[in-house]
């Protein structure tokens, strides 16, 4: 079912089961229903104007916002919509955002290498159900531009220098952005434990052995796959990317063993800082930060600074 708004002399539908005020005051404008369905609407009358503004549809029938995200323009001039307003990530309390009260961070609970401390976090990740804990974003930029670009990758291993991705290193944004600058920046979001890990280095790309040890735990598509695919290139269709997997699939055909692409393999992010977040109510987070203060970044390297949330 329908409702109806007349806004100045448009008469424009809302889509239903959305909650409204009525009426309606804007600067010069008053917005009312149609009276057949004010019978409708006596369920609204408790909302804010903020709350029912989020379901107005502007005179060309785009969407100003949804309820509850949405609120109206305070300047009294023509304003850019809104399409979302203050979300609440489902909070079960209309109009407040989810609170995080999981769990607390303090000094004394952190190890002196931030990648054992990475490593407790993941294992208790693990233990707490975190889904794919390994599910990384990864952020690189191009130099001498400055432009920045991030995407979600699979952190693969931890060793004692730092994490490693594994990507194509030939025709990917990824590449050529460390092409051009060795930096790096990787953000874990662990939602069930409320936990966000920064880490920020210099990229370093693993040797040609090390990456076979790990294509070969790939399935087979997988790896097939990774010479089939020229990362991020524009392609014709989807039929030149299974063609193209046609003919490598032919190139190794009856051979087990596959050779790790040389423009395929192992990345890693040797961490010069490195942020444990623990999120709190309020907003009024637990952040410690770690700074390579020597050279290898061993135990004992490290500064270790609580930061303002
Ligand atoms: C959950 C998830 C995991 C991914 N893992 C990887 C990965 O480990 N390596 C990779 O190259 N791309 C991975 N991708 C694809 C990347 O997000 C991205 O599309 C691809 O690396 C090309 O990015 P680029 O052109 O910015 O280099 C993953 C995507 C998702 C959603």
């Amino acid at each position: 079912m329908n409702i109806r708004v007349h806004l100045a002399s448009k008469t424009l539908r809302l889509r239903p089961n959305r909650r409204i005020r009525s009426p309606i005051h804007t600067n010069n404008t008053t917005i009312g229903f149609n009276p057949s369905r004010r019978s409708e609407l006596h369920q609204y009358n408790s909302l804010s104007p903020n709350r029912a503004y989020g379901m107005l549809y502007s005179a060309k029938n785009t969407v100003l916002g949804r309820e509850p995200d949405s609120a109206p323009s305070t300047s009294g001039t023509s304003t850019p919509s809104k399409r979302i307003f203050a979300p609440t990530g489902g909070s079960d309390t209309p109009g407040q955002a989810v609170q995080y009260a999981h769990g607390t961070l303090e000094l004394s609970d952190l190890a002196a290498s931030p990648l054992d401390q990475f490593h407790a976090w993941f294992e208790q990740a693990k233990t707490a159900n975190v889904y794919q804990p390994e599910t990384v974003t990864l952020a690189t930029a191009s130099l001498p531009d400055g432009k920045v670009s991030a995407r979600i990758v699979f952190m693969k291993e931890l060793d004692e220098r730092g994490f490693v991705v594994y990507s194509n290193w030939g025709t990917s944004r990824k590449s050529a952005d460390i092409r051009s600058n060795p930096q790096a920046a990787m953000t874990f979001w662990w939602r069930e434990v409320e936990r966000q890990i920064r880490v920020e280095g210099t990229v370093e790309r693993l040797s040609g052995e090390e990456g076979q040890l790990y294509y070969d735990t790939r399935i087979r598509g997988s790896r097939v796959g990774a010479w089939a695919s020229p990362q991020s290139q524009v392609l014709s269709g989807r039929e030149e990317l299974e063609q193209r997997v046609k003919d490598v699939e032919k190139r190794f055909e009856g051979q087990d063993s596959i050779p790790i692409p040389d423009f395929w393999g192992g990345l890693r992010i040797v961490p010069d800082t490195i942020e444990f977040w623990q999120g709190r109510q309020s907003r009024l987070h637990d952040r410690f930060q770690y700074t390579r203060v020597g050279e290898n970044g061993t135990e004992g390297e490290w500064k270790i600074e609580r930061l303002s949330p």
